[in-house]
């Protein structure tokens, strides 16, 4: 037997002779992925020192000299001195191995009345509780950017889509003004996870809870959760928070795909509706002539990565017998690289919807074109001639084909073409086919005239900045 190392190279080397094969060494190590988790690390080892003190688990003295050798620790992390040393297994070990080396003996003291089964699940809770409050301040930052770009265009006439089909002339800003409901309920979402997974595991043990007499709502106070969790064997083998915060994640991500495809066709020499600034487009290698949206098609891309990612946990959380087992090492990578994704998704989005320049010349030229004014017509035989809105229909779309047959918008067409169609059609009728009069006329809760857009941006406006900030 070797003498009991001043510098554990493991946590649990006791019962061991041999060292671990090389292969099963990088196998389980984690380090290079959990170092991320070390405030939330030292955090939860500070509040767990705090309450072994005051409950007279260990001596003062020994908390002492833990609280102050985690300050040392945090800082070496903080500044970039630490050495992280890969044959070292998680941010657990590194923390306190370090903790022996500064401290010695109290340091082994820390880990008395807790097991890494409810301090990894404790971290990673931290972590993704942080990771939703920034969240929701990212989606508020691209709120905002939107918000003002639909300010800047309520006014601005665009064809509005079903089927990618001409449909109805809308605004820009109505148009962008979905995107922000979407958000708002993607915040919604955040908040609603951070709430349900606000309960502290630590205290769990490794499954059992634990014998010493520690006061878990000290803890879970200490660490700002509503509480303890209420199953220990629950507690250190829930990963239901990270697999929510993916699903939110996912959701916001799919938005952003939507919106990023949409400034793809947009800014699409087919289109032209938008103009995207050397800012946020690249050149090609070979074609001169090229301008690519590409920081619009990473984030559309990105969606790909973050909804994988959620699949991803599900599928290794999927048919685990209780409680802990090593899987669930592999909750983490999924969740930061969506955290990572998302948030640079954000940020390009909020970039680029600044950036864009709208040519309402384009837009206003499409609008026109596509017959979107066809349902207008049908309303207009509807209420100026009391027909019922079946024959209203079937009559308009005798004159759209009489219009497609002489290659001409709808108020291009003569009065004298209109009434062979439908005698009972008057001179009055044009001030609907414009596609001005149709936009003002959506007035309805919701629609798309000016003035609802106005009032909808300001309401908006209201209820994203009005929000109680999160953390
Ligand atoms: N690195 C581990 C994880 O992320 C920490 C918990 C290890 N627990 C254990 N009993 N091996 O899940």
């Amino acid at each position: 037997m070797s003498e009991p190392r001043d510098k554990p190279l493991t946590l649990w080397g006791g019962r061991f002779t041999g060292a671990p094969a090389e292969i099963m060494r990088i196998i389980n190590a984690s380090i290079e992925v959990d170092r991320r988790l070390f405030a939330e690390d030292i955090a939860g080892s500070r509040a767990h020192t705090s309450m072994l003190v005051a409950q007279g688990i260990i001596p003062p003295a020994a908390g002492n000299a833990i609280l102050s050798g985690l300050d040392t620790v945090e800082a070496e992390i903080a500044a970039g001195t630490f050495r992280f040393d890969p044959a070292l297994e998680d941010i657990h070990t590194h923390v306190e191995a370090r903790l022996h080396e500064l401290i010695g003996e109290p340091a082994g003291r820390l880990h008395t009345a807790r097991s890494r089964n409810d301090q990894v699940a404790t971290d990673f809770r931290l972590w993704v509780r942080t990771a939703l409050d920034r969240l929701d301040g990212e989606i508020m930052a691209l709120q905002c950017a939107l918000l003002d770009k639909a300010a800047a265009h309520a006014e601005t006439i665009m064809p509005g889509y079903t089927h990618l089909q001409v449909a109805q002339p809308v605004t820009l800003g109505h148009h962008l003004m979905a995107y922000v409901e979407m958000l708002a309920r993607d915040r919604g979402r955040a908040r609603d996870c951070r709430t349900r997974l606000n309960e502290s595991p630590l205290g769990a043990g490794a499954l059992a809870g634990t014998a010493f007499p520690i006061d878990r709502f000290a803890t879970a106070t200490a660490l700002g959760f509503a509480g303890p969790a209420r199953n220990s064997l629950d507690a250190v083998s829930d990963r239901d928070f990270a697999i929510e915060y993916l699903s939110v994640a996912a959701l916001c991500a799919m938005h952003l795909s939507r919106l990023a495809d949409e400034i793809i066709l947009w800014s699409s020499p087919a289109f032209t509706f938008i103009r995207l600034s050397d800012a946020f487009t690249t050149g090609s290698s070979m074609l001169p002539q090229k301008r690519n949206p590409d920081a619009a098609e990473l984030v559309r891309a990105k969606a790909g990565g973050i909804l994988g990612a959620l699949t991803g946990l599900l599928a290794v959380m999927k048919g685990l017998p209780l409680s802990y087992a090593k899987d669930m090492q592999e909750d983490k990578p999924p969740v930061f690289a969506a955290a990572d994704g998302l948030a640079l998704s954000l940020a390009a989005m909020a970039g680029m919807i600044t950036d864009m320049t709208p040519d309402e010349a384009a837009l206003r030229r499409a609008a026109g074109a596509g017959h979107a004014t066809a349902t207008d017509l049908a309303d207009w035989l509807v209420r100026r001639l009391g027909m019922a809105f079946r024959p209203a229909h079937e009559i308009t779309g005798r004159i759209v084909r009489l219009a497609d047959a002489r290659g001409c918008a709808l108020e291009a067409l003569s009065l004298a073409d209109l009434r062979a169609i439908e005698p009972g059609i008057t001179e009055e009728v044009y001030a609907v086919l414009g596609v001005e009069n149709s936009v003002r006329s959506r007035t309805s809760l919701g629609g798309t005239a000016p003035e609802r857009v106005r009032e909808a941006i300001a309401e908006a406006r209201q209820r994203c900045l009005s929000q109680p900030k999160l953390g």
